[in-house]
């Protein structure tokens, strides 16, 4: 694997002559990279990034310390992005090798033959010559829209030559629900090496965390930060940061009602991958690492998943059923403070 990562960097930087980010995919790693053994457990977020600093926000959070980064074709910034990783590795004199780099692809790429078109214009928007980790962000194709159809098992199947070919590192799933997963374990000899989904102390989904843990399936935790994300209808009482359990925590431990939230996910081994855009807020979520929580803080907290409540669910608008079997299924977050 190893030995091919460099030459699938050459092609690449052949096929795209004018690949826009000052980037030198490297003929010779120069570092190991990493595994998911040391997959940083905290990333940093990219969707909404948007407007005239994403690529400032991006290098910003690799010279505070992430070496961690979440990205998807569908955020549309990917561009930017790329420009930020490249900053970001040149101020901070890292290299390639030393960020973990996740993409994902979108519900327009399905099938046996798209993937692969899509990772590599990924691949040039990012100015990396391969990905740490690519995810089929959903078990959705856009094309049949309205059916819950199995077309992510030769999607799948086409993620896997990208592995082979030595595009990216490993592949993951999202958003899939447990029959969807076991369906797919069923259909393939390359389980997910990790599943991104939401999870977040409104959110905590135990039993289906540790089917992922009997498997090995590593788990990235998105809107760690619960409702934060304006995209989102609130749709609960009280914000999770605004929640008493959580900013007594904090207060009492000398942090923030974010870093709290934060160390509670990588407390469970999972990665989180909180996003912002503001200077102080991104070195704010770098200081998680830092927030040491005791074990009676971590069950007050696990007691606020009982008010469970999914902020991220397109389900009406593509109309196809997702998350079924999953928390939230009754829609209803009844808040127990
Ligand atoms: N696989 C998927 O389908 C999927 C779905 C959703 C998200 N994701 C990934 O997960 C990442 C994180 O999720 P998310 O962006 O939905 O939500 P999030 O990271 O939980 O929350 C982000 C929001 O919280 C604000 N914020 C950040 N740090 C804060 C702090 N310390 N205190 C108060 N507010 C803070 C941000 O505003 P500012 O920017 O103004 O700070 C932003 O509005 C995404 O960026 C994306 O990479 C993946
Ligand atoms: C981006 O711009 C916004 C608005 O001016 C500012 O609040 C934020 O701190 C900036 N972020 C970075 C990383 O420069
Ligand atoms: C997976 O295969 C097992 C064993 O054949 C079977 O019992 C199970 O129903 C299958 N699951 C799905 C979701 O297809
Ligand atoms: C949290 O509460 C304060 C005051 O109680 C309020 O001003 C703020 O808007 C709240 N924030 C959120 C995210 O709900």
């Amino acid at each position: 694997m190893i030995q091919v990562l460099p030459l699938a960097a050459f092609v690449l930087a052949k096929e795209h002559p004018a690949a826009q980010v000052p980037l030198e995919p490297s003929t010779a790693l120069t570092a190991e990279p990493l595994t998911l053994d040391n997959i940083p457990l905290l990333g940093y977020g990219t969707w909404n990034l948007k407007g005239d600093n994403v690529s400032e926000a991006v290098s910003w959070a690799i010279q505070a310390g992430y070496r961690h980064i979440d990205c998807a074709a569908a955020y549309g910034n990917e561009d930017k992005v790329g420009r930020g990783i490249a900053d970001g590795l040149a101020q901070t004199g890292l290299s390639r090798e030393d960020l973990w780099v996740t993409s994902k692809l979108w519900n327009d790429h399905h099938g046996l033959n798209a993937p692969e078109s899509a990772i590599d214009t990924t691949l040039q928007k990012l100015g990396v010559g391969y990905l740490d980790l690519y995810h089929m962000h959903w078990p959705v194709t856009q094309s049949s829209l309205g059916s819950r159809s199995v077309e992510y098992r030769d999607t799948w199947a086409a993620m896997g030559l990208l592995l082979e070919k030595g595009k990216t590192r490993h592949i993951g799933v999202s958003n899939f629900d447990p029959e969807q997963l076991k369906d797919l374990l069923n259909h393939t000899s390359h389980p997910p090496s990790v599943h991104q989904m939401e999870m977040h102390p409104y959110l905590q989904q135990n039993e289906w965390l540790g089917l992922h843990q009997k498997h090995g399936i590593h788990v990235t935790a998105y809107s760690p930060l619960a409702g934060s994300n304006p995209t989102y209808d609130p749709g609960n009482p009280v914000q999770l940061l605004n929640n008493t359990v959580i900013t007594k925590i904090a207060s009492k431990r000398g942090c923030t009602p974010a870093q709290v939230a934060l160390a509670w996910g990588m407390a469970r081994g999972t990665s989180v991958i909180p996003k912002s855009q503001n200077k102080e807020r991104i070195l704010e979520n770098f200081g998680s690492l830092k927030c040491e929580l005791k074990k009676k803080d971590l069950a007050k907290i696990d007691a606020l998943g009982k008010a469970h409540h999914r902020y991220n669910n397109p389900a009406k608008a593509w109309k196809v059923d997702l998350y079924v079997g999953l928390e939230d299924s009754k829609g209803k977050h009844e808040l127990h403070e």
